[in-house]
């Protein structure tokens, strides 16, 4: 098949039997016109192949945009850095369910609605107790986050819009819970229960440390800077995790599951396991002098070696996310009195060598949210295989507002990609004494 475009008309021409099909142009708000194929297959013998999707527009969406050449990353049409520097985590997770930022009231009224969700049902604990001691904490968070439709299924009608904003935030709320709770669970510590008299990020970070052997008091600049951290994860359109997110809703799973394959999805070390990579790299590389060297294997690709927390699918320019990342590491390490992080004085040096580095200059490689993103977490004492794990919790947020909006798209169906088959032609049964 051939694309062609001939003034304004855009057309498929098949090669095989020599017919014009035109393909209707469609424009967003900003960002790349789209060409309508939706009906290409049904009126010619041609689909459109394009393995990784990174050529496709899966759906029409209202809630996130990214001009990857640019650095540019808006929420609802608000830019990132705005809303990171001014804005909470449950303002945000209003803006992206509901498309405006919130009044006072009604601000007031949603963090009182997300408050009231917190709580896990008691018997969800005895989920916990069914996981190995040395259970991945993201094991445990995409299994329990699938079983908490088995105990909210009293309103999990998704043709009703209250049913589907009540799940959306049961599992916004819910979520710090058991991810702390898996934390918990692997540490040997007891579990915290919410606290309804913190905001959403202290209440995150005093169920993750908090002992019931001691006071606990949640320093506000950790805080602030676990909120500026679930922002800058909330939403990124229709990266891996939210297409598997709406691929699973559009089924009419219900949202627990649909999550929870979101969750599934997020664990690969090429998306929201990378932080954790980054950590583990910077182990591995443990000195300075040996930079050069890993720089060297990276490029020779020598057994698939990646340079982890550089590139993106989209960013070809810059991550807008990393460079508040980088700030706000400083500024943790600063609260913490760090002086000497030999993680952060290795990360800032292969960050400068691969940046004049003609291997990554040429392929548009940059630093992602993730490549500061591990240093702080681990300053702040989190684990590093809880990481992904702080991701989920971020990301729920645009989750379930991408999971709603699909729903209540007209027209919604279910998805089915198709396929170009390379296998054997048909063929003839062979009995198993003849084969060979
Ligand atoms: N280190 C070294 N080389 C790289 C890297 C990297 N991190 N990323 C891409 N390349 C190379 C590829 O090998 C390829 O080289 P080639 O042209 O010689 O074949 C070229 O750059 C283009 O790369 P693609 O694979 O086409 O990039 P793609 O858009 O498919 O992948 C991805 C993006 C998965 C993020 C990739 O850059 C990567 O694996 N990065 C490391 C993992 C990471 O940090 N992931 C986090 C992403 S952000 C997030 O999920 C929140």
């Amino acid at each position: 098949m051939d694309i062609n475009t001939l003034e304004d008309e855009v057309f498929a021409l098949s090669s095989s039997s020599g017919k014009k099909y035109n393909l209707p142009e469609i424009k967003g708000t900003l960002g790349p016109k789209g060409i309508d194929i939706r009906k290409l297959y049904a009126e010619s013998d041609l689909v459109a192949y394009d393995p990784g999707l990174g050529n496709t527009g899966s759906c029409e969406s209202k809630i996130t945009f990214i001009d990857g050449d640019k650095g540019v990353l808006l929420y609802r049409g608000y830019p990132i850095e705005q809303l990171s520097e001014n804005a909470s985590f449950p303002e945000i997770s209003y803006l992206l369910l509901n498309g405006e930022l919130p009044t006072e009231g009604q601000l007031a009224t949603f963090d009182g609605q997300l408050k009231s969700h917190t709580m896990l049902h008691e018997q969800i604990r005895n989920f916990f107790n069914g996981f190995r001691r040395d259970a991945h904490p993201m094991a445990m968070l995409c299994g329990t986050v699938g079983g908490l439709s088995a105990f909210y299924h009293d309103r999990l009608d998704i043709s009703k819009a209250e049913d589907r904003e009540l799940s959306a935030l049961r599992l916004i709320a819910k979520m710090p819970t058991i991810a702390a709770w898996a934390h918990s669970y692997s540490q040997g510590y007891p579990f915290a229960y919410p606290r309804n008299d913190l905001g959403f990020s202290e209440n995150f970070i005093h169920m993750l440390f908090s002992r019931p052997s001691e006071n606990y008091k949640v320093n506000p600049v950790l805080a602030r800077a676990m909120d500026r951290i679930l922002i800058l994860h909330a939403d990124h359109e229709q990266n891996a995790s939210t297409s598997t997110v709406r691929l699973a809703g559009s089924t009419g799973a219900n949202p627990f599951a649909c999550i929870a394959s979101g969750i599934a999805a997020l664990w690969g070390p090429a998306h929201g396991g990378a932080n954790e990579a980054v950590l583990r790299m910077l182990g591995q590389i443990g000195d300075v002098k040996n930079i050069p060297a890993f720089i060297q294997k990276v490029k020779n690709k020598e057994d698939g070696v990646k340079l982890m927390g550089f590139g993106h699918r989209v960013y070809k320019n810059f991550d807008p996310r990393a460079k508040i990342m980088q700030r706000t590491c400083q500024e943790v390490l600063g609260e913490l009195d760090i002086k000497h992080e030999p993680l952060l004085e290795l990360a800032v040096e292969l960050e400068r060598i691969a940046l004049a580095d003609d291997y990554f200059v040429s392929r548009k490689l940059y630093p992602n949210v993730d490549f500061y993103s591990g240093i702080i977490l681990k300053a702040m004492g989190i684990p590093t295989s809880m990481f992904t794990v702080l991701f989920a919790v971020a990301r729920t947020g645009g989750w379930v507002a991408q999971w709603k909006e699909m729903i209540e798209q007209p027209g919604q169906r279910i998805s089915r990609p198709r396929q170009i088959y390379i296998g054997a032609p048909k063929r003839d049964f062979v009995a198993i004494n003849q084969r060979g």
